[in-house]
């Protein structure tokens, strides 16, 4: 079997994070190998890198060279080899994020991000590397907000104001249309019953799951 790679992608306080368990479930019930990880994140470096993108201020490029740094670590660790071995790879956030909060939330260059994509996502078996299918969950940044406040304490991104997520949201939105094909958007504003109705269906359409 060949190896697919779904990402999970959306605002802070979207709701997308328990319906990835829920997607390896689905998917070990049916008898594929699933890889479950995280951008920033899923190896040791690229976790200590999420620890300063997260809690440091840094300028703009700083931060898209700490997340894309991460990326790469992440991608020859984790993602490329569970690909190479059939796997399912499951991940919560990848490069959509790096265009909808730094170059949108934060406003950097579009275009350098673009460059930092094709050099980070060369690998040996892809000239890039880009998610079979990326699921986007959308919802108002207002209800979003209301959902995330007291739940915990705010990370460095989580606790930026609600211009900040109308622009990362305006990233992500611009990214979808640009990658059209890639994209499922699911209504994130539902009971969480109706969202997982939606995960499902799109990942049906696909024709990877029964
Ligand atoms: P998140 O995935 O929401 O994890 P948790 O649910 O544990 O808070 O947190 C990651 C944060 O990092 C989120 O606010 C988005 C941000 N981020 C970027 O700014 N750029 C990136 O490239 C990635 C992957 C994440």
């Amino acid at each position: 079997m060949s190896g697919v790679f779904i990402t999970f992608e959306g605002i802070d306080g979207a709701g997308k994070s328990s319906h990835v368990q829920s997607l390896a479930d689905e998917f070990r019930a049916q008898g594929r190998s699933v890889t479950v990880t995280r951008e920033p994140g899923g190896t040791p470096l690229a976790e200590k890198l999420r620890t300063l993108a997260l809690n440091d201020a840094m300028d703009g490029l700083t931060e898209a060279l700490v997340m894309f740094a991460a990326r790469r670590d992440h991608l020859m660790q984790v993602i490329e080899p569970a690909l190479a071995r059939g796997d399912v790879v499951l991940c919560d956030r990848f490069t959509d994020a790096t265009f909808a909060y730094q170059g949108g939330g934060r406003e950097f260059d579009w275009d350098v991000l673009v460059q930092l994509e094709r050099a980070v996502q060369a690998v040996p078996a892809s000239p890039l590397r880009e998610p079979d299918m990326t699921l986007l969950f959308e919802i108002d940044p207002q209800i979003a907000a209301q959902r995330l406040s007291g739940a915990r304490v705010p990370d460095k991104f989580e606790s930026q104001p609600a211009e900040f997520f109308a622009r990362v949201a305006s990233g992500y939105d611009r990214r979808a249309r640009e990658s059209a094909g890639r994209f499922a958007r699911i209504n994130g504003d539902q009971p969480r019953e109706a969202v997982w109705r939606d995960v499902v269906a799109a990942v049906r359409a696909k024709g990877w799951l029964k």
